[in-house]
């Protein structure tokens, strides 16, 4: 049984996030690697884990673009994912998706019109067949790059808990 949490992060507050989910996950004894999705490549699926958890932060309503990226990194607050994102990401790996357990995340502001990384993420993942074991999930940051909201590390750790009775279905379903 293995969890493989792979995330994109701008100023780190989506990097905080995955690494708190991960920490739920290993509570659980779920053996866990977290990889920022510029070092995750295509073969990161090909090792088949039980549970895939994708992350990423919300920019213009869904995924980053090239352009948006520029646009983070031109703040100059330090940048966390310095290459391509989960958008270029899925390019590669959507055709080992089919049958994979997953589950989705994203930052985003508060707001009805804030739009979700995670819904994206998740409806090209599904669509390549993935399960999608828990609804997206989403995590408040204060504003572009000052942060997450107090308790959000609580929440991403206590869903990385939800999430490993999902790790542990998969590995015995696999068997
Ligand atoms: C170019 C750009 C566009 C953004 N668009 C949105 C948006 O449409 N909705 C939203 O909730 N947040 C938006 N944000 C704020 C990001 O969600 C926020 O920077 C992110 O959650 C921080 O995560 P990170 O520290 O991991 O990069 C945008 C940020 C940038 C840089």
């Amino acid at each position: 049984m293995t969890a493989l949490v792979v995330f994109e992060s701008m100023y780190g507050s989506t990097a905080a996030i995955a690494e708190a989910v991960a920490s739920g996950l290993a509570d659980l004894r779920v053996p866990v690697t977290v990889c920022e999705v510029g070092l995750a490549g295509a073969p990161s699926l090909a090792l088949r884990p039980s549970l895939l958890v994708v992350g990423a932060p919300t920019h213009q309503r869904g995924l980053s673009t090239a352009r948006t990226r520029d646009v983070a990194r031109a703040d100059g607050t330090g940048t966390v994912s310095r290459g391509d994102g989960v958008r270029e990401w899925l390019d590669q790996v959507v055709g080992l998706a089919s049958g994979q357990a997953t589950a989705v995340f994203d930052t985003a502001v508060a707001g009805r019109l804030a739009g979700s990384a995670a819904h994206t993420i998740g409806k090209r993942l599904t669509r390549a067949g993935a399960e999608l074991v828990v609804p997206p999930e989403s995590f408040t940051v204060t504003g572009r790059s000052s942060g997450l909201r107090p308790d959000e590390l609580e929440k991403a750790r206590s869903w990385g808990r939800s999430l490993a009775l999902f790790a542990v279905a998969a590995a015995s379903g696999a068997r």
